[in-house]
């Protein structure tokens, strides 16, 4: 069913990237350009169900393409998971007269897209910002090129110490069920091991290869760790424990999800954010808009949620490879 759209709304949701204020830019521009009112919604669908809705014109996203973040703010709505977080959310479209919402996060702020199209049919649509690089439908989300190039930027300088001090480091970065990060930095840095949620690691063959290295003259050792594939300092720990080197841990945390975004994620950005106002133009709705190939991608919401597959035994093979 396709029904006129006048006025949109945009809003972030779920763990902010860097790029997100790109793309809001450019939905608000792209909008504006085809003739649409945009309102933007603070601090994600909490603020659809608490009336937080603002006014958005082309002043309103000036200078905001390379400022990490999202100045909309973002937030993780619990209330927005039920129906009647969902009916307060219907009910504030309506009162601004609001015909279709833009959500820019993660998959779960995607099955809420989902959600609203399919129980209250409301014209929505999805862009890709999460550091996690986890959604179907694009090679990369907003956000996940400046989170890999921050921890990358991080473990150079922590080799720069291990390797002088001649210690084993264990650096924890960012994804609780994905292991992209983690494995970019991994090969990019020359790590020695990975460990992410997605594959079961043998920890007795890595005591093993450190102690072999050692034994080569290897005298310092980088084993990377997705958070939700285990603790650095648990990990650093039993290291020290079972090979009797000593080890050094450092958690990155939320440094990865900050700063200026890489050309690559605002170019995404801005590229997804005009799709997406061509999409509600064109009356395709509960779709979400990634990159293929360099091509604009549009998938249905329910398919983009689920977590992208990379070439993650090519990645471990390698790393040992090299090691
Ligand atoms: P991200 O979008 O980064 O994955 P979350 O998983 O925290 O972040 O999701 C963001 C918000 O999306 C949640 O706080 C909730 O309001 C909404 N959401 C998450 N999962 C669902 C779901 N299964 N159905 C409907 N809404 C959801
Ligand atoms: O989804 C993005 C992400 O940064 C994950 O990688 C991480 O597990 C999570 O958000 C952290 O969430 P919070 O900011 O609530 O600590």
């Amino acid at each position: 069913m396709t029904k006129s759209i006048k006025k949109i709304a945009v809003l972030t949701s779920g763990g902010d990237g860097p790029g997100m204020n790109a793309a809001i830019r450019s939905v608000v521009r792209s909008a504006l350009y085809n003739g649409l009112e945009v309102k933007g919604v603070m601090h994600g669908y909490d603020g659809l169900i608490n009336d937080e809705v603002i006014d958005l014109d082309h002043r309103s996203v000036a200078n905001i393409i390379s400022r990490g973040g999202t100045f909309l703010k973002t937030a993780r709505s619990p209330e927005f998971k039920n129906e009647e977080g969902q009916e307060k959310v219907v009910k504030t479209l309506k009162k601004y007269g609001i015909d279709a919402v833009v959500v820019i996060g993660g998959d779960g702020s995607y099955a809420g897209a989902f959600d609203l199209y399919t129980k209250w049919k409301i014209p929505t649509i999805g862009l890709p910002g999460t550091i996690d690089n986890d959604l179907s439908g694009t090679d990369q989300t907003i956000g996940c090129h400046t989170a890999v190039n921050t921890a990358l930027e991080a473990i150079d300088k922590i080799r720069d110490t291990s390797h002088s001090m001649e210690r084993i480091f264990v650096v924890e970065v960012m994804g609780n069920h994905s292991g992209y990060i983690a494995l970019q930095v991994a090969l990019g840095s020359g790590a020695e091991d990975v460990i992410v949620p997605e594959k079961e690691f043998d920890y007795d063959a890595m005591y093993e290869d450190i102690k072999k290295g050692h034994a080569k003259g290897k005298i310092s050792w980088m084993i990377v760790v997705a958070e939700g594939a285990g603790k650095a300092h648990e990990v650093a720990k039993k290291v020290t424990e079972v090979t009797g080197f000593e080890s050094r841990y450092v958690v990155l945390g939320h440094v990865q999800r900050g700063g200026a975004p890489t050309a690559s994620d605002r170019i995404l950005a801005t590229r997804v954010g005009a799709a997406a106002v061509d999409c509600l133009l064109k009356g395709e709705y509960g779709k979400a808009v990634g990159v293929v190939q360099d091509k604009i991608n549009v998938v249905d919401l329910g398919q983009a949620c689920s977590m992208n597959v990379v070439s993650i035994d090519e990645y471990c093979q390698l790393i040992k490879i090299l090691t």
